[in-house]
């Protein structure tokens, strides 16, 4: 049974145990990298507490929300101009490849400061409820492509001949969403990707485009929570 059975707040507490369960993987000295979305909002809080327990660690945050956050609960930030590479990134996921660990991150809109802190940390960790797990990555999920504003339209075409079918993402009133890089995000409906890689790489290839949510080969371990409880692989 998936935890996309349950309601809204059984989802929320999947979540919160998950992120509190990869909490306690943070140790003394590490430079963590913050994920974004409602799972990482329990983790941030769950790191406030360890920070406020003692706990040393530095944090480098994947989005402005984040970040936000972040500080409001006393964790210390650092950048990339300090640190060059982050022990532990943890972060959440729209979808997750079983077996693979291959992911579509961005729903939120974070993916491209996402994608750039788990490419800098020795090990990204994957919190989620259980409903994120899928045979196939795009079955159920959009896959949002960050593009320059300048020229969108021409990109939007170029990703078209892909496949996908293409919705600029807008704002609830109408406008279009800005990502924190001042960039546009694209959802693609690709249907499922046979080809994770690939397609990553024929995405990326489009010029006008910054960044996709694929996330091939990154994660290195999930922690996911359903109605079985908790499942850590690896
Ligand atoms: C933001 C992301 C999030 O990690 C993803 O959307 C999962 O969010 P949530 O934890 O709210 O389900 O990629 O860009």
């Amino acid at each position: 049974m998936s935890s996309a059975t349950g309601g809204a707040d059984q989802v929320r507490e999947y979540k919160r145990q998950a992120a509190e369960f990869a909490a306690e993987m943070v140790q003394d000295g590490m430079v963590v990298g913050l994920g974004t979305g409602s799972t990482a909002v329990f983790l941030i809080e769950a790191l406030g507490r360890r920070h406020r327990e003692g706990l040393r660690f530095l944090a480098i945050p994947t989005s402005v929300a984040t970040e936000k956050l972040a500080v409001s609960l006393g964790i210390p930030m650092t950048s990339f101009a300090e640190h060059e590479r982050v022990d532990l990134t943890i972060d959440g996921a729209d979808e997750i490849e079983r077996g693979t660990l291959n992911l579509i991150k961005g729903l939120g809109g974070a993916l491209l400061r996402e994608k750039i802190v788990a490419a800098a940390s020795e090990k990204l960790v994957i919190v989620a409820d259980d409903s994120k797990l899928v045979d196939h990555l795009g079955e159920h999920c959009l896959l949002p492509v960050e593009v320059t504003p300048f020229g969108w339209e021409s990109t939007a075409r170029h990703l078209g001949r892909l496949g996908a079918r293409i919705s600029p993402r807008r704002t609830p009133a109408g406008q279009f969403f800005v990502s924190d890089g001042g960039n546009l995000i694209l959802d693609c409906n690709f249907g499922a990707i046979s080809s994770p890689a690939e397609t990553e790489r024929a995405v990326r290839s489009i010029v006008g485009v910054v960044d996709s949510g694929l996330f091939t080969g990154l994660a290195s371990e999930a922690v996911t929570c359903g109605p079985e409880g908790l499942a850590h692989l690896v």
